[in-house]
C-alpha cells in the first residue's frame, strides 16, 4: 500500500488505512447494497437496480478500509457544463473521521469534472456537510418526486 498521508492532496488515493478508488470496476453491487442498508433512501434498492445504476453512472467513487467498502458517492455529468453528486455515504462506523469530506474532495477534483462550472447535489439532510465542501444552499432547486424517497 502507498504511504500514509493526511489527505491534503485531494487526488491522493490513500488516507491512513483508507484507500480511494475512482472506477466503477472497484466495487460490486452487492457491497454497495450492504452500504445502502444504513440509509432510509437506499435500503429498498435491489441488486439488479444497483447493477444497472452503476453501469449507467458516469463516475463512481469509493473507499475501502481493510478491504471492506466503507464509503461511496457517484456523479452524473455531461463532462462539460453540468455535474451532480449523488448517494454520498459513509458507513456509520467510519463517520466523523474526515472520510466523507475527503471523498468529496477526491470526487470533485477528478480530472474529468474539476473544471465543470456547475455541480449540484440534492441531499437536504446534508446541508451543513455540503456547505463545508463548498456548496451553497440555493433556493430554486425544484424536484419532481415521483416515488417516495424511501423507494427511490
Ligand atoms: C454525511 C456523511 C457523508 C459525512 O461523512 P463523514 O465521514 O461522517 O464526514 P466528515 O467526518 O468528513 O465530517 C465533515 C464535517 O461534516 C459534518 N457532518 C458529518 N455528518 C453530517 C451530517 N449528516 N449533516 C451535517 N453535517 C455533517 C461533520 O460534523 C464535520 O464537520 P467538522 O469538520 O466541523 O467536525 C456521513 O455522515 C453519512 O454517510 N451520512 C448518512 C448518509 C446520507 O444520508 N447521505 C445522503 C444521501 S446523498
Amino acid at each position: 500500500m502507498a504511504s500514509e498521508t493526511d489527505g491534503a492532496d485531494s487526488r491522493t488515493p490513500v488516507f491512513g488505512d483508507y484507500v480511494f478508488y475512482d472506477s466503477r470496476m472497484a466495487l460490486k453491487a452487492i457491497e454497495l447494497q450492504e452500504l445502502y442498508r444504513f440509509t432510509h433512501w437506499g435500503r429498498s434498492r435491489s441488486l439488479e437496480q444497483i447493477e444497472r445504476m452503476l453501469d449507467a453512472t458516469d463516475l463512481c467513487f469509493s473507499i475501502r478500509h481493510d478491504v471492506k467498502l466503507v464509503a461511496f458517492c457517484r456523479m452524473l455529468t455531461d463532462f462539460i457544463f453540468r455535474a451532480s453528486v449523488w448517494d454520498i455515504l459513509v458507513h456509520p462506523d467510519h463517520q466523523g473521521r474526515g472520510v466523507g469530506s475527503r471523498l468529496m474532495r477526491y470526487a470533485l477534483s477528478h480530472p474529468a469534472v474539476r473544471d465543470i462550472p456547475v455541480v449540484t447535489s440534492f441531499a437536504s439532510d446534508l446541508t451543513p456537510f455540503l456547505e463545508r465542501c463548498g456548496f451553497e444552499n440555493r433556493e430554486g432547486l425544484m424536484v419532481l418526486q415521483r416515488v417516495p424517497i424511501a423507494y427511490s
